[in-house]
This record gives C-alpha cells, sequence and structure tokens, in this order.
C-alpha cells in the first residue's frame, strides 16, 4: 500500500480522491499496489461526506506521518500552499500539484528542494490540466531540441473568443455567459488579462529552456480590449482571434509573449474552439507535434495530478523531477521581435487618411468592413514591435486620421 494525503478538498482535491477510488483496480494493476488516500486538509468538515473520515485540519499531522510518501496539493494561491509543499519535500515528500502560480512562482527553489531530499515534485497539472504535456517535454520529445512552443493555455477566455466569433457577441455579454457557465470567475482578471496563461507560459519556457523564465519578464496581454469589430475584420481576412501563448529559442536568444492573435486557417491552433486547450510544439527533429484537450476542470485536472500521484508511487526512492535550474535566464525584449499587426484606422478624411497609410506602412492592403463606415484597417507588413509602435503612434499626426482604434497582432 502506497499512502497518500490531499491538501485542499476543492474541485480537484475531491477529482483526485474521486479518481483513486474510481479506478482503483486499473491504477493498482498499474502500480503494483494499491494507492490509497490516508488525509485529506481542509478548513470544512464535509460532514455526511464519505470523505469526512479522511480530513484533518492539521497539516502537521500529515507532515509527522512517516507512512504518507506523496502529497497532492491541490489548494491553490501562494500561502499557505508554498510552504507547506516546502516543508514536505524538505521531510522527504513527494509532492504533486495543479498550483501554477506556485510552481511558475518557486517551481526552481522546489525543485531542487526535492532533489536535495530524495523526493519528487511533480506538477503535470499545472499547465493543460488533463492535457500530458509537461510529461511529453520530458520523456517522449527528448531526442529533439525544442525551438517553439506555442498554444492556447486558457479556456475560460478561449471559450469566449470562441462566442465571440460564432455567436457575433460583445466581450461583456460573453463574460457574463463565462460566468454563469461557471468557467469565469466572479473577478475574472487572472484569466481575461492573460495572467493565468502567462504563468502557464513561464513553466513552458522554463522547461525548454532548462533555466528559469520569470513570469514577470513576459509580455503580457490579455482579451479585455477584443472587440466585436475586431473579431468582424478577422473573419473577413480569413482568420480568427486566439489568446495565443508562445515561446520560442532564437539565434539571439529566447522570446515568450501572451497576446491575443489573429491566427491564419494554416495555424492547427485557429482549430481549437471552446473551453478546450492545445500545445503545438516545434522540435528540431520531429518538426511540429500537437497537444489537444481539456486544460480545466475538476476530473481532467485530477487525471493529471493522479498520473503524477501514480509516477511516484512506481518510483518511490527515484529522482524522476523533472525541471530547471534556478538561474535566471534574461529574455529578449518584444520590442525586438518582428510582428504583423492589424491596425483600425478612423479617418475624418479617407482618401489622406490611406495615403498616410501607405506613406508610412508602404503598399498595403486596405480592408473595410463597410462603406464609409468612418474607419478602415491594413495589415502592417513584418517588422520590430518597436517599428511597427512607432509607425502607429505617427498615424495620429496625420492628417486625415482622427485616431487608431487598435492594433492586434497577426499571422501572415
Ligand atoms: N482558469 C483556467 C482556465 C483554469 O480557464 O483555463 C485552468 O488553469
Amino acid at each position: 500500500m502506497v499512502y497518500a494525503a490531499v491538501l485542499g478538498y476543492g474541485t480537484v482535491g475531491s477529482g483526485v480522491v474521486e479518481i483513486l477510488e474510481r479506478n482503483r483496480e486499473i491504477i493498482k494493476k498499474r502500480v503494483g499496489e494499491e494507492i490509497k488516500v490516508k488525509y485529506v486538509l481542509d478548513l470544512r468538515d464535509f460532514e455526511g461526506q464519505p470523505v469526512q473520515e479522511l480530513i484533518v485540519h492539521d497539516f502537521d499531522l500529515i507532515l509527522k506521518d512517516d507512512d504518507v510518501k506523496i502529497i497532492a496539493e491541490s489548494m491553490g494561491g501562494l500561502n499557505p500552499a508554498y510552504s507547506f509543499v516546502k516543508k514536505a519535500l524538505e521531510s522527504g515528500k513527494s509532492v504533486t500539484t495543479s498550483n501554477k502560480e506556485l510552481v511558475a512562482a518557486y517551481g526552481a527553489e522546489l525543485i531542487k528542494t526535492a532533489k536535495a531530499n530524495g523526493a519528487n515534485f511533480l506538477f503535470e497539472a499545472s499547465v493543460g490540466g488533463g492535457i500530458p504535456i509537461l510529461r511529453s517535454l520530458n520523456q517522449c520529445l527528448t531526442a529533439d531540441e525544442i525551438t517553439q512552443i506555442s498554444g492556447i493555455l486558457n479556456g475560460t477566455t478561449n471559450y469566449m473568443l470562441t462566442k465571440m466569433t460564432d455567436e457575433g457577441l460583445e466581450y461583456d455579454d460573453v463574460l457574463k455567459q463565462a460566468q454563469s457557465m461557471g468557467y469565469a470567475e466572479k473577478d475574472p482578471t487572472n484569466d481575461v488579462e492573460g495572467y493565468d496563461s502567462c504563468r502557464k507560459t513561464a513553466i513552458l519556457a522554463s522547461i525548454i529552456t532548462g533555466k528559469r523564465v520569470d513570469y514577470e519578464d513576459i509580455y503580457t496581454e490579455g482579451i479585455t480590449n477584443i472587440s466585436k469589430t475586431d473579431i468582424e475584420y478577422a473573419k473577413k481576412l480569413g482568420g480568427k482571434i486566439k489568446l495565443l501563448a508562445c515561446a520560442e529559442k532564437t539565434d539571439n536568444g529566447v522570446w515568450a509573449r501572451v497576446c491575443p492573435v489573429i491566427t491564419n486557417k494554416k495555424n492547427p491552433l485557429s482549430t481549437v474552439d471552446d473551453v478546450f486547450n492545445s500545445v503545438l510544439v516545434e522540435g528540431n527533429m520531429v518538426d511540429k507535434v500537437m497537444f489537444y484537450g481539456r486544460g480545466a476542470g475538476k476530473l481532467p485536472t485530477a487525471s493529471a495530478v493522479v498520473s503524477d500521484i501514480i509516477d511516484e508511487a512506481k518510483n518511490l526512492g527515484s529522482d524522476i523531477t523533472f525541471g530547471w535550474q534556478e538561474d535566471k535566464l534574461d529574455i529578449l525584449s518584444i520590442d525586438d521581435i518582428s510582428v504583423s499587426k492589424l491596425i483600425r484606422v478612423e479617418y475624418n478624411d479617407k482618401a489622406k487618411a490611406k495615403d498616410a497609410v501607405m506613406r508610412i506602412f508602404g503598399d498595403v492592403a486596405v480592408t473595410e468592413l463597410e462603406e464609409d463606415n468612418g474607419e478602415f484597417a491594413f495589415i502592417s507588413p513584418k517588422q520590430t514591435e518597436r517599428n511597427v509602435n512607432k509607425k502607429i503612434n505617427s498615424l495620429l499626426n496625420e492628417d486625415g486620421i482622427s485616431n487608431v482604434l487598435g492594433a492586434i497582432r497577426a499571422e501572415n
């Protein structure tokens, strides 16, 4: 028997207990012995529910029990998750977590602590929920240098952008729908401002580089400024707006970014809709490999946590932790990265406005949604972010142009 403890009986924690119970026999066959949850730490008692007999309120009880070899942390947030995980690893217990905030902020330190204490720190569920992306990078795509990762790493925003695209709805309306479906939280900031995707991108970038990529260094822009009109332009151009997370190794260094992008049909990520997540990996030998699945939700996320518990149970005493070193990798400034943007121009004199655009950006094709609705858009030729932003600013001083209504990165 291998004993485990679960910290937090919320969505993910209850899913972990459920999977270990429902799939007990098949898991027993795979591990060679049964995995049993001995404790569930939670502030609540869950009176009358089967889990009640496992509930404890004092973490030290778990820490001091030598039977417990594996701890699944599913409390979320940094505190007290960080101190519990750190203490567990220091006492030689292995930990698995779905907590991307914890992994993005303290991953390197916790990996080191695990290794120093003969324990493992595993975090498959922290990126892409049920998608087995981390284990694939670390155990399957090991013959390759991974040169680029791009993905849709947030289900809530993908659901919202899909609704805006399919039903022509405005941002505020789809946010309400996402909240009523239970995807978006009452305070949706982490999802809609891209912070959740940013942390997941930091974890992926750290894994492919082997060094610590700080999430604070990753350029992050959410979907709060995306309007129905932006979506209409994207559609007219044959593309779809997606909140894309990217990390790429170049000859000059590594860059990483989270932002809305008008993806074109050639990009398989443009077909990933609703709450689904996907990760497109590019290796220098294997070429492109794509992963698709549910990035959130009780059982998909708990499935990834339990896969870590199983891995650990099969390898007790062995070092199976993968990750990255503590030394920080300075990533390239987004200003030096080449992009094209769809730029929306509001005019008071259309002819003059078009002349100014051609003079500043060259011979670009202009797209209009309707004749004479006071605006047009064009896609800028690929150039550095710095240059394109300078040119956008100079448009504002041109005769005939009253405003620049938006600029969204676009694949071409
Ligand atoms: N809020 C996240 C999402 C949950 O919408 O994808 C999983 O990290």
